[in-house]
């Protein structure tokens, strides 16, 4: 059969046309092969629509009751994967319009009085992201509530700080973990955020103009869960933002779990060797039987760019579109569903691998003790003794290179190694010169001492709830 053979198949807008749709746009236009996902959205939005309807006198409360009786099947039918899905008819919408009134005959044709696609489907998009954001938030917390723990365990645990990747003071892997979580508690606002601006009602917006029925839009709203029915029909019809919304919060948490993932990698590698990740969430190599790969990290890592994608994707999409509805919003629906799948993986897997990594403690610390991590410690040290804060610099970077040519940490020169650099420098300098003590000495708010940490820990577990 010829691509551009005219189908004959059942469509429910037949009535101004002469010729049948040509076969290849039947396909270029038809989105249920992905829009099905939203057909449990559809149908809770059609039970809210036709009892609005029969309140309102439209329709009867026979009509009513047969029509939730049938979306009711329909329902079952769609979880049970009993349901005959139909490219002919096109979209979600049209494919359970249809089934319902093969179900139950002349009172199927009712259902879509007083609204149309183009209102049905930004309500099916906005339900779904609202139930995908709190799977998303749930996730989230799951994540944060790991990420407490690990901190707590490890709240003096000292490993090196690094700036521009190079030694640069001593931490607490506690500490780290809490930035992290810190990361994500942004990414839970900026989604609560989404979800409160996205959780209004579309339906009644009918085409563009809203309808000549006496519609009840506030029962409607109400009926699913929004706070308010949107003030503007063409603009309710039109209106994507949510979705661009929801994908640039979901592109910037992913940045915050690919950074975490960048790091896993380099903690995990033989040149590290920081952490160990448990053995369920790594893969072997085929070749090299010694291999031990960081493939969910890099995994994490790489959704991100997904996300992305989707972003800039959806925004291009929007771009210059005039009001109201145009065919290109189908389009929304794929990136949309893809930033949605990424963001929830990405932390599920996160939330699963990250609490069960074990921590090489003496690993941290000899990395630590390799950078100089302490030297900050000593000018700070010098400077208490009177010293400027100039000169103390100076003095320490002539220490640090001698001890660097000696191969040992400042910690281990000895009382008159050190001397030859200051006379100001008493045997009490060896306290400020440890790892402990340096971590310990940071305890503000904000710092990396084991004291610290504990106390954000705590607060963090009462935000999480
Ligand atoms: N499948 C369409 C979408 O995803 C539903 C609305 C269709 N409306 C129309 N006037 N063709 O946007």
């Amino acid at each position: 059969m010829s691509d551009h053979e005219p189908t004959s198949g059942p469509q429910l807008w037949r009535g101004r046309f002469t010729e049948p749709t040509d076969a290849f746009v039947e396909r270029f236009s038809a989105s249920v092969q992905f829009d099905a996902r939203l057909a449990l959205e559809d149908i809770q939005g059609s039970e809210a629509h036709a009892r609005m309807l029969a309140d309102r006198g439209v329709l009867t409360e026979a009509e009513r009751d047969r029509i939730l009786e049938g979306l009711a099947e329909i329902r079952q039918e769609i979880l049970e994967e009993r349901f005959p899905w139909s490219a002919q008819l096109e979209d979600v919408h049209m494919n359970i319009e249809h089934r319902l009134t093969e179900r139950i005959g002349e009172a199927g044709k009712k259902l879509h009085t007083g609204r149309s696609r183009n209102d049905q489907i930004a309500t099916d998009v906005r339900l779904f992201l609202r139930d995908a954001v709190d799977a998303i938030s749930g996730e989230l917390v799951r994540f944060q509530r790991g990420l407490v723990e690990l901190a707590e365990r490890e709240a003096e645990t000292v490993m090196p700080g690094f700036t521009h990747l190079q030694v640069a003071q001593p931490v607490t892997f506690g500490h780290h973990m809490l930035a992290w979580y810190e990361m994500l508690e942004r990414d839970r606002e900026r989604l609560a955020d989404c979800r409160q601006r996205l959780n209004q009602c579309p339906l009644g917006a009918a085409a563009l103009a809203g309808t000549s029925y006496p519609i009840d839009r506030e029962a409607t709203a109400r009926a699913l869960g929004f706070d308010a029915p949107t003030r503007n029909s063409l603009d309710s019809v039109s209106d994507r933002d949510f979705a661009i919304e929801f994908c640039a919060d979901a592109s910037l948490m992913l940045v915050h779990l690919s950074r975490m993932a960048e790091e896993l990698v380099l903690w995990t590698s033989q040149q590290f060797g920081f952490v160990e990740l448990p053995d369920r969430f790594c893969t072997g190599s085929s070749i090299m039987p010694q291999k031990k790969n960081p493939d969910v990290a890099e995994l994490v890592r790489g959704k991100a760019a997904r996300a992305q994608g989707d972003l800039v994707q959806l925004l291009t999409l929007m771009k210059g579109q005039p009001l109201a509805y145009n065919r290109d919003n189908q389009e929304d629906k794929e990136p949309l569903f893809d930033a949605v799948d990424a963001a929830r993986d990405a932390l599920t897997a996160f939330a699963e691998m990250v609490p069960a990594l074990t921590v090489d403690r003496e690993r941290c610390r000899d990395a630590a003790r390799a950078g100089f991590a302490t030297a900050t410690d000593l000018a700070d040290y010098l400077v208490r003794q009177g010293v400027a804060f100039r000169d103390a610099h100076e003095v320490v970077g002539r220490a640090v290179r001698y001890a660097a040519e000696a191969d040992r940490d400042l910690a281990e020169l000895t009382l008159a190694e050190v001397q030859q650099f200051s006379a100001a420098i008493g045997d009490d300098v060896f306290a400020v010169l440890t790892l402990d003590g340096a971590v310990a000495a940071r305890d503000h708010i904000g710092g990396t001492a084991p004291a610290q940490v504990r106390a954000q820990a705590r607060a963090a577990r009462e935000r999480l709830g």
